[in-house]
């Protein structure tokens, strides 16, 4: 199992290139499903959860293959989806992925029936798929639960609705506004969710013919169409690939610049920074926007208390890389998770490499500036691995960040472009993403 070894103390200094999106690439591969015609998706990161998906896609007789972009960071992915007679997408690939959950509104959109795992929960939370099934239920499909899968079915096509979602759901905003670009009639969502990923979906299902207004916010009007023809798209940048490494500069001092990424979809996390003492700038760079994040050595951080929003709040995907960052604020940071029940699990580790914190409920309460020293610390999730690789970067001597299978779900190259603004850091152990 692969692990990272990390010797802590150095400041950054350098660029990285953003890859695209993961939460903008998953719901994106899923749209291949609404047409039989090919859908080439490029930007998309070179991580574990992207192969899984296409693994999920071609379970469901879809015609997928894979090139490596530029660096290898990236792949571009050409589908095509004939579709299967029973299409039923397994246990054992939905169990690694819950965002396979994503290809049953296509599906029931394009063939009228679905098998699909219930997700499951985990690390971070029970992570129920309620507001899915209830408003596919609306647009008339038949939907049982047994042996822990979803069977959905539908006589027909699906029927446009006009619904408000109880709570906003990124995943359910996504499954639904695809169901609802084939759905017969005009379907309005709302308190659909505003996370940018979502905008990039609706971007792409334009391109495929689909006819949505409200791009952008939280009301979604789309017409229903009778098909959907192939097209060619790029995936957003990954915001929170962005802001981990806007974090890592933050706790670790230094000076570095992100290609390719995208201000607006970061305001809440820059204004933080700024506001710990952190100087950010945005310039236009030759491929798109940039960012450059400054914090002298021995320059203090300002605490700051946080609270994880739906977008445009704070992101709770980077929550506990701010944990981690406010570790070495000088006083007490309040860090409020609400969007998930469990997602504090980075906060044992970090107390093992030194941080003060104590955690209760929803809230951590952090006090800094806490001197850490490396140990051997373990992945929990995903978010909670990229914190614990932060702290590394900070901590006196050797880190090691073990189950870092974790990280590749989410991460293309997180060592090397890490090694490339001069961290010393190194992936051991056998195996490829
Ligand atoms: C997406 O998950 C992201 N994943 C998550 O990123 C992200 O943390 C989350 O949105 C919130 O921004 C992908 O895009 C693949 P939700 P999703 O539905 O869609 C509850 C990462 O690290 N809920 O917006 O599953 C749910 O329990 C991952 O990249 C219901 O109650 O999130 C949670 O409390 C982690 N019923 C809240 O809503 C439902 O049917 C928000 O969940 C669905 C969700």
């Amino acid at each position: 199992m692969d692990r990272l070894v990390i010797q802590g103390g150095h400041p950054l200094r350098g660029r990285i290139r953003v890859s695209g999106a993961k939460n903008a690439a998953l719901p994106c591969l899923a749209a291949a499903l609404l047409t039989p015609e090919p859908v080439v998706l490029s930007n998309l990161p070179a991580v574990a959860d992207i192969r899984t998906m296409v693994k999920v896609l071609q379970a469901l007789g879809t015609e997928a293959s894979l090139a490596s972009e530029g660096e290898g960071f990236e792949l571009t992915a050409t589908l095509a989806c004939a579709g299967s007679e029973d299409p039923k997408a397994p246990y054992d690939l939905v169990k690694t992925m819950r965002a396979s959950i994503l290809v049953l509104g296509p599906l029931l959109a394009r063939f009228g029936k679905a098998t699909v795992s219930l997700p499951g929960g985990c690390a971070i939370g029970a992570r129920p798929v309620n507001l899915h099934l209830e408003a596919l239920e609306r647009m008339g499909a038949v939907i049982e639960i047994s042996h822990g899968y979803i069977h959905a079915s539908v006589k027909g096509r699906l029927k446009a609705i006009d619904h408000t979602f109880e709570k906003v759901s990124v995943g359910a905003t996504e499954n639904i506004l695809m169901a609802a670009a084939l759905a017969e009639g005009t379907t309005v969502l709302r308190n659909a969710a505003l996370e940018p990923e979502i905008g990039d979906l609706a971007q792409l299902l334009v391109e495929m013919g689909a006819q949505i207004e409200g791009i952008g916010t939280g009301t979604l009007t789309i017409v229903g169409a009778a098909r959907l023809h192939g097209c060619e798209h790029a995936v957003i940048a990954d915001r929170i690939e962005a802001g981990t490494y806007l974090c890592a500069v933050a706790a670790a001092c230094g000076d570095v610049v992100l290609d390719r990424c995208e201000p607006e979809h970061l305001r809440s996390l820059l204004d933080l920074l700024e506001r710990t003492g952190c100087v950010i700038t945005e310039r236009e760079g030759q491929d798109g926007r940039q960012l450059r994040i400054q914090r002298e050595c021995g320059q203090k951080l300002r605490s700051k208390d946080v609270t994880t929003l739906p977008f445009p709040g704070f992101p709770t995907d980077l929550q506990a890389q701010v944990m981690a960052v406010m570790t070495q604020a000088c006083g007490i940071s309040v860090i409020n998770e609400g969007i998930f029940e469990n997602r504090f699990q980075h906060a044992m580790e970090l107390e093992r490499l030194g941080a003060n914190l104590r955690t209760d409920g929803h809230t951590a309460i952090v006090a800094g500036p806490a001197d850490l020293t490396g140990c051997t610390v373990m992945a929990t999730d995903l978010r909670a691995s990229a914190a614990l690789v932060i702290a590394g970067l900070v901590a006196q001597g050797e880190t090691i960040v073990d189950r870092i299978y974790h990280l590749d779900r989410g991460y293309a190259g997180l060592e090397k472009k890490l090694q490339g603004v001069g961290a010393r850091i190194e992936r051991v152990g056998g195996g490829k993403v």
